[in-house]
């Protein structure tokens, strides 16, 4: 039974890297006249409403996207990310957060696609709302390791895949790595990102993902994390990654002078990393 909303956490720290380097890799897909499809396999609802009483159980946005708000920023990856957001709260104030859907569509141009999968009945119900009526979008009530092979290669083939799982069940970390390996071989130029947490020492898999992803030989395999307090010894979530495979030329500057200005908004003790882990091939 599935139980994770994510509604609780929109606009966290954790969101803001993942978001950034998904609109990092849909701008890089959109350089070139040819259509694109994006593929995002644990869509959620879609957009949050940050004074739901979910969201401000934590108000875990009031240390990750509100940090940012309204802020001047020279990056323009990180000013594109702030228009979006903007785009759901045109009278100035921070009331909506973009999910990875609507991050997506608000990048996507006529001709690309967007395909949606989530397996949560309320979570897709509010993602059908939100999204209804753009033809470039479709939405998909299925399992995500499954839907994501049936739905690859697709078409257009160019394109991206964002895996997003909330990692409830441990056996999760061993399906991503099962389905990245699989994508990987039936859909050899797509480019895909998944996302982890870094946990507390106790329940932390991350050095294994990055492990048993290594030795898939996959191209151009890259790692960005942001961190945002010390490990705990026990639980908590102390930041997160994106594993990237097919890693886009130059994607790696785009992200550093972004995440670089973020940095000293979000705290005194925030670092990201940006590591090669394989080149292409
Ligand atoms: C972390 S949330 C997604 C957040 C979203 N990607 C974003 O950035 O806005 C994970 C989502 O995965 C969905 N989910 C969990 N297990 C799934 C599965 N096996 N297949 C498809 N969706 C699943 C949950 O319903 C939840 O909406």
């Amino acid at each position: 039974m599935l139980s994770y909303r994510h509604s609780f956490h929109a606009g966290n720290h954790a969101d803001l890297l993942k978001h950034l380097v998904l609109l990092a890799l849909v701008r890089k897909l959109g350089e070139k006249d040819k259509p694109f499809t994006c593929l995002d396999s644990h869509a959620g609802a879609g957009t949050y409403d940050l004074q739901s009483a979910n969201a401000l159980m934590n108000a875990e946005y009031e240390s990750g996207i509100a940090r940012l708000w309204r802020q001047p920023v020279k990056s323009s990856l990180l000013q594109d990310y702030l228009h979006c957001v903007e785009a759901l709260n045109p009278d100035g104030e921070l009331h909506y957060y973009p999910g990875s859907p609507a991050v997506a569509r608000w990048a996507l141009r006529e001709r690309d696609r967007l395909l949606l999968l989530d397996l949560q009945q309320e979570e897709v119900d509010l993602l059908r709302a939100h999204m209804r009526g753009d033809a470039r979008i479709a939405i998909h009530q299925r399992d995500a390791f499954e839907g994501l092979l049936a739905l690859t290669p697709p078409d257009p083939r160019r394109g991206l895949v964002l895996i997003d799982p909330s990692y409830e069940q441990k056996a999760d970390y061993q399906r991503v790595v099962d389905c990245v390996h699989k994508l990987h071989r039936r859909w050899p130029v797509g480019i895909l990102a998944v996302w982890y947490p870094l946990l507390g020492e106790a329940r932390d898999r991350s050095e294994w993902l990055k492990k048993a992803l290594q030795q898939e030989r996959l191209d151009a395999l890259s790692c960005i994390e942001l961190t945002v307090s010390p490990q705990a010894p026990e639980f908590g979530m102390h930041g997160s990654g994106m594993l990237l495979v097919n890693t886009p030329w130059q994607l790696e500057r785009v992200l550093e002078d972004a995440l670089n200005e973020v940095l000293p908004r979000l705290g005194t003790d925030v670092h990201f990393s940006i590591e090669t882990l394989s080149e292409s091939e």
